[in-house]
């Protein structure tokens, strides 16, 4: 990874923290971006210590000229982007009968168009450029399993993996740009688990859920990038790799 950069959105927390020092451990340089700079100062702090240079982007991904900016700024501190990995999103328990057009809208804002906007300028870099860089999508594994209480969320992540399997094709097929996805089922110490996770009973419950019997790490999540990332990966595009100790399969039949 040394001499390479990666964007990192929603980086100053949780998985996508994780990613971002998993990355500079791996000696890339990173940008991360969050809506709130002084968490965002504070990972920065965190992620330098693990090596590589860090460059922080307040902006909401909802802001298609503040992804643009992001994007300009990025070339102008590193001259160069080889990966992109779409982490932040919006979520929150709600009954669907419930949910409010804006609540709605919050989610799908955020999952599904702010992936586009920053996957489009970043892509558009690349193409312009000849450089074919890499794409990881984080998604979830409710995106093509289900659930209750995450109508915005799972439709927005469905669609997310749409996107990363259509762009696999077309611009995998013309410029050699791979885009995969990786599905992390339940982790701990995100802002995911304090949201679907509310209460000890609820962790319990997921716990008992997965094969392995515990929830996952967010390193474990950014290991699986680092490696959709990394020449190893050279010929995986289009995939979307799980990473939730086998929950989704243990869903009981009746
Ligand atoms: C019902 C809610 C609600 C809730 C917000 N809304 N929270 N409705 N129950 N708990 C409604 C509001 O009432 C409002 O609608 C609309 O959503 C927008 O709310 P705002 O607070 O104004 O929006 P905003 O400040 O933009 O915040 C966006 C957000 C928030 C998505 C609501 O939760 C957020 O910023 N989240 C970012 C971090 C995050 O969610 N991380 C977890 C990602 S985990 P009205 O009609 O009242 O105007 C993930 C997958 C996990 O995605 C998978 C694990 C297995």
């Amino acid at each position: 990874m040394r001499e390479r950069v990666a964007i990192v959105t929603g980086g100053s927390s949780g998985i996508g923290k994780a990613i971002a020092k998993k990355l500079a451990e791996a000696g890339a340089n990173v940008v991360i971006t969050g809506r709130n700079a002084e968490r965002l100062e504070a990972a920065k702090a965190e992620i330098a210590r693990a090596g590589g240079e860090v460059l922080t982007v307040p902006m909401d991904v909802r802001d298609p000229e503040r992804v643009q900016q992001m994007v300009t700024a990025t070339k102008e501190a590193f001259g160069r982007i080889d990966f992109l990995i779409n982490n932040a999103a919006g979520n929150f328990l709600c009954p669907a009968e419930n949910l409010s057009i804006n609540g709605w809208n919050a989610v799908i804002n955020i999952v599904l168009n702010g992936t586009w906007y920053c996957t489009q300028a970043v892509g558009k870099e690349w193409i312009a450029a000849g450089h074919p860089g890499a794409i990881v999508n984080i998604v979830t594994t409710y995106a093509w399993t289900a659930g209750p209480g995450v109508i915005h969320s799972a439709c927005a992540k469905a669609g997310v993996l749409a996107m990363t399997r259509t762009l696999a094709v077309e611009w995998g097929s013309k410029y050699g740009i791979r885009v995969n996805a990786v599905a992390p089922g339940p982790i701990a110490d995100t802002g995911g688990a304090e949201r679907l996770l509310p209460d000890e009973e609820a962790v319990r419950k997921t716990v008992e859920s997965v094969p392995l019997g515990r929830l996952g790490r967010p390193e474990e999540v950014a290991d699986a990038v680092l490696f959709l990332l990394s020449p190893a990966a050279a010929y995986i595009n289009g995939a979307c790799l799980t990473v939730d100790g086998g929950q989704w399969l243990n869903r009981a039949p009746f």
